[in-house]
């Protein structure tokens, strides 16, 4: 297995919370290009695994290299400039600023100083490069012609894609979702799936994606780990997985 292959290899990562192991010895490999999820109970320890993998947790023991490098121990906002970026769980972006600038904060941002954007805005709209380029990713990710709504006037799946959109913008090659159709309908889950397969597609972008709705993720995603109290119990193609015993077991068990 070379690295080349891989946007992000973990080996053995464990992170404690005082007596309780959230992730044990954690070894993924997350292939350039994929959708690899991340699957798994309630309290198994994703969210855990990836704030650690994404430096806002340090991790007790094992290796993290992305794209090639080992970034085991970094800050966030390191992790965040290699071009490792992780979204929220509940999206957070500027309120009052509109869909356009908010992407074109987010290519200005370190991923720890955002709030500089508003004094930003009058001299920015000068940046013709920049608006071309915020475009183009408002256009990928379907939000193009709410380019001038404020962001609190987005519903949740369109904030989501939001959320997609600063991630691209700020350079990233590997972005990590956090249930990204958590709290969104059917019918625009699967658009906001369409989409995150367009990027993968269009621009070769690479995500690790955690998510509950199986149902709807798994139609879309290449290769999936599965974890449960802390550790890896399968993994696999999304056929393989779901006639897998154990994760039958656990999925039937909850
Ligand atoms: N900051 C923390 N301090 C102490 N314990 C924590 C902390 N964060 C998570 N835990 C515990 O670690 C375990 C794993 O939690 P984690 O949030 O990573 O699970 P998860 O798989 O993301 O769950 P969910 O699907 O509900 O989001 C849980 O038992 C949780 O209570
Ligand atoms: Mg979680």
């Amino acid at each position: 297995m070379s690295n080349d292959d891989y946007m992000l290899v973990t080996k053995d990562v464990t992170k404690a919370f005082g007596g309780l192991v959230a992730v044990r010895r954690v070894s993924i490999n997350v292939r350039r290009g994929s959708i690899t999820m991340l699957m798994g109970p309630n309290g198994a320890g994703k969210t855990t695994f990836v704030n650690t993998c994404t430096g806002v947790y340090k991790p007790d023991e094992g290796r993290i290299y992305f794209d090639g490098i080992d970034i085991t121990g970094l800050p966030p906002h390191k992790v965040f400039k290699l071009g490792f970026v992780r979204t929220f769980q509940i999206p957070i972006p500027f309120q009052s600023l509109t869909v356009l600038e908010n992407v074109l904060a987010a290519m200005n941002s370190n991923g720890e100083h955002p709030l500089i954007a508003p004094i930003r805005r009058a001299w920015i709209r000068e940046e013709e490069e920049s608006v071309k380029k915020a475009f183009d990713i408002l256009n990928k990710v379907g939000l193009s012609a709410f380019w001038d709504l404020p962001a609190y006037k987005l519903g949740a799946a369109q904030l989501k894609m939001l959320e997609v959109a600063r991630a691209l913008a700020a350079g990233a090659k590997l972005i990590a979702l956090d249930e990204p159709v958590g709290g969104v309908d059917p019918a625009y889950a699967h658009r906001i799936f369409n989409y995150i397969r367009c990027l993968k597609e269009d621009l070769k972008m690479t995500f690790l994606l955690i998510e509950h709705r199986i149902d709807v993720a798994l139609r879309y995603v290449d290769y999936v780990y599965v974890m449960d109290k802390g550790a890896l119990i399968a993994e696999g193609t999304p056929d393989e997985v779901v006639r897998n015993p154990k994760v039958i077991e656990i999925y039937i068990g909850e």
